[in-house]
């Protein structure tokens, strides 16, 4: 059965939960997996129509071993392994499909304009997607945190579960049908 895949990596829960949100979104189209990227599969096969990736923005940027090390150190995070995560899963895995439809979201505390306008994780998480050979099939999206540790802001989940509605009509007719 075809499905969607959400891939996500999240230091205290928030990108997880728009992660989850999105496939909400999806599932009334395509039914939709989610999972943590350190978790995910080094093979994305024919059964995967679209797949969605997203985290956090750490240091204007997406997160590394040196920024998760300050997540446990200054936030105290409870980090497995701080060597992998969405970044390092994205520059290995094989996508078999050429031209997969894929799109990228983030999550950032900043509130200012001009500096959350710095923040790219998600333009990386673009670039990295489109070297698996991934289609971008809509803007990349971005959802606020109310603080370091979250929560998100009010209204995030509704966005992003219509974004994974959105999303959900760049999966082709068969495709979804399964
Ligand atoms: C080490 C570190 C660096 C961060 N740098 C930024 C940043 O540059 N811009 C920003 O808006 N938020 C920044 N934040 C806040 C994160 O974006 C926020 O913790 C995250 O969006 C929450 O998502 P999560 O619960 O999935 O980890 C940073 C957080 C940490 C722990």
């Amino acid at each position: 059965m075809t499905r969607a895949l959400v891939v996500y990596e999240s230091v205290f829960g928030d990108a997880r939960s728009i992660a989850q949100a999105v496939a909400e979104g999806l599932f009334g189209t395509v039914p939709a997996d989610v999972v943590a990227a350190a978790e995910a599969p080094a093979d994305i096969g024919p059964d995967v129509v679209l797949l969605v990736v997203g985290g956090p923005n750490h240091a204007f940027g997406m997160p590394s071993p040196s920024t998760r090390q300050g997540a446990v150190d200054q936030h105290g995070a409870d980090i497995r392994d701080i060597r992998t995560g969405l970044h390092e899963w994205l520059e290995t895995v094989h996508v078999s499909a050429p031209h997969l439809p894929a799109a990228a979201f983030d999550t950032r505390s900043g509130e200012h304009r001009l500096i959350a306008r710095m923040d790219h994780a998600a333009r990386t998480e673009e670039t990295l997607l489109r070297r698996t050979g991934a289609h971008l099939v809509a803007p990349a999206e971005h959802f606020s945190v109310a603080g370091t540790k979250g929560p998100l802001v009010e209204g995030e989940q509704d966005r992003a579960r219509e974004w994974g509605r959105l999303l959900a009509g760049h999966v082709s007719g068969a495709a979804a049908a399964g």
